[in-house]
């Protein structure tokens, strides 16, 4: 570890912050992954789908995994979420059973993958050998929101005792898990330009689904009826989604609203106008533009 980070006792409370090449990780990413690139020795089917946190994984991932499945359900059914979509770079005491090697390693091939680590950290040798890698991003205003809810109710992020406004500083600052996100967004960004990433948005997912899961498909070159498609993309909605993915740790923190724009109820005229400047001025030139 490089050092250990600190927010404030009163705020933070989550052990083993720690900063790896100037990235915050929790104390549940796991340094081997990152510093030993073969270790998990990936394979040519494997398909990742990465993400700045609180983007849309969960549900990319949903999707993701039946299409895989050609639509069939009877996998997504038969175990939680955790296990059967190892969270790569995740190892965590308190939940030993969702270590995301262990399970990656029991399970068949295709086999689905998540992961939030930064493109520096990303195990090159699974971008080296051709595995699919999804990309998700969503507008950083409602990612702010939605990882601070997540923050609040989650053990591994400490149950953040801050407000809204406090925890908009720090994420302004850089000083949340994986980091300041204008980074980490352009550098995925500059490498999907150079590599065959499929990349989404989540607000384009939200205004049609159907289209994200065709997207998905042709990507992965499965060859699916309409009739498939729309029961993917129906099974995927978020009302469905919240009876069926539960998330035995967060209490189903993972499905909380589902909306584009909550960032309004949440930020002030002054802070909007903050992020705004400073948005375009970590964004500028780079061709990157969401829907608040
Ligand atoms: P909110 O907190 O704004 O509701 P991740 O999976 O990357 O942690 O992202 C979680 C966010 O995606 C949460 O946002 C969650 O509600 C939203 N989400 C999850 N499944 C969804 C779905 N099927 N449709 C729309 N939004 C979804």
């Amino acid at each position: 570890m490089d050092d250990v980070f600190k927010l404030g006792p009163d705020y933070y409370r989550s052990p083993g912050e720690w900063t790896y090449k100037g990235y915050v990780l929790g104390g549940y990413n796991r340094k081997d992954i990152f510093e030993c690139p073969d270790f998990a020795e990936y394979r040519v089917d494997d398909c990742f789908v990465v993400s700045y946190p609180k983007s849309g994984t969960t549900w990319t991932l949903e999707l993701t995994q039946l299409i895989m499945n050609d639509g069939d359900p009877t996998f997504t059914e038969s175990a939680h979420h955790n296990d059967r979509i190892p969270f790569l770079e995740y190892k965590y005491d308190e939940f030993p059973q969702w270590e995301g090697l262990g399970i990656l390693k029991k399970l068949k091939s295709p086999r689905l993958i998540k992961s939030h680590l930064p493109v520096s950290l990303f195990p090159k040798s699974a971008l080296y050998k051709g595995c699919k890698v999804i990309y998700v991003a969503r507008n950083p205003k409602d990612v702010v929101v939605s990882y601070y809810h997540f923050y609040k109710t989650t053990v591994e992020f400490g149950e953040y005792g801050g407000d809204f406004h406090d925890f908009l500083k720090q994420f302004m600052n850089g000083k949340v898990h994986y980091g300041d996100w204008f980074t980490y967004m352009l550098e995925w960004w500059k490498y999907i330009a150079d590599n065959d990433i499929l990349f989404l948005k989540y607000e384009d997912m939200k205004k049609d689904p159907r289209l994200a899961t065709v997207k998905i498909a042709n990507y992965l070159n499965r060859n699916l009826s309409d009739e498939v498609i729309d029961k993917i993309t129906e099974y995927c909605s978020f009302k469905k989604m919240k009876k069926h993915v539960t998330n035995e740790n967060n209490e189903g923190n993972y499905m909380r609203k589902g909306v584009i724009g909550d960032w309004k109820k949440h930020f002030t005229v002054a802070e909007n106008e903050a992020f705004e400047k400073i948005y375009n001025e970590r964004m500028e030139g780079s061709g990157l533009k969401f829907d608040w």
